[in-house]
């Protein structure tokens, strides 16, 4: 397992900017990182590209223990293949995003994806981000962030994300949405969404991300980990 390895684990809702903070921990320290929603939203996209039926576990626990994916980095972008094609701005819409969601409170498919998440432990350290990954993926973390922000910030957040990238979106259905997924992430049985008892929440409604990162850099020199900010 991953005992040996550190891992910061950063979860919290979505727009709580745990994408953007997490990625820029893992390029400062010069880390991994994992973005484990990406592995919930791929596992949506197969279950969507074969019109599999959402309340059958057995079939969307095949389908995520099959991920024939492939992360890489092409000019400072993330860019994710499936079966070789590249699905990286598919994976980002709304509706990737609500089957995710969806799907996320089936228990075999948290226990398929449980062992790949681990799988992405490896020297010299991970970041990670997502909703459980203080509480069950990585309980030995040497660091646990929860990371949130007020419902109105992380809506307009999102909606900025979606509009760069060119996607459509209207704020108040974006707003409704992002309620209805952090309300199932939360209320439900399995891995809900929740700081674990050992984590640092951190409220950035007020920060910018440069100043969520500076807070969390001083947290790492309390643990003893040196590194240069830039
Ligand atoms: O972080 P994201 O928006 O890409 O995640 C998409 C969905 O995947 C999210 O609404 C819930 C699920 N998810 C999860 O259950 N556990 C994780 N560790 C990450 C994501």
């Amino acid at each position: 397992m991953s005992n040996e390895i550190p891992v910061i684990a950063i979860d919290g809702p979505t727009g709580s900017g745990k994408g953007t903070i997490s990625r820029a921990l893992a390029k400062m320290l010069d880390w991994h990182f994992l973005d484990s929603g990406a592995l919930y939203r791929l596992v949506a996209l197969r279950a969507m590209q074969e019109d599999a039926d959402l309340e059958d576990p057995r079939v969307l626990a095949k389908l995520a223990s099959r991920l024939d994916v492939e992360f890489s980095t092409a000019r400072e972008a993330e860019v994710v293949c499936l079966n070789g094609k590249d699905v990286t701005a598919l994976l980002r819409t709304e509706k990737c995003g609500s089957i995710a969601s969806k799907i996320a409170p089936i228990s075999m498919v948290r226990a398929v994806l449980l062992e790949q998440q681990r799988g992405f432990a490896i020297p010299p350290g991970l970041v990670a981000d997502g909703r459980d990954m203080s509480t069950v993926v990585f309980p030995a973390a040497i660091l646990k962030i929860f990371l949130t922000a007020s419902a109105e910030v992380r809506a307009k957040r999102r909606y900025n994300q979606l509009k760069e990238k060119g996607i459509d979106v209207n704020l108040r259905d974006l707003s409704r949405e992002i309620a209805r997924r952090d309300g199932r992430d939360t209320n439900r049985q399995i891995a809900p969404l929740k700081p674990a008892g050992d984590a640092r929440v951190l409220d950035s409604t007020q920060l910018n991300p440069e100043e969520v990162v500076e807070k969390i850099h001083g947290w790492l020199e309390e643990l003893g980990l040196r590194v240069g900010m830039n």
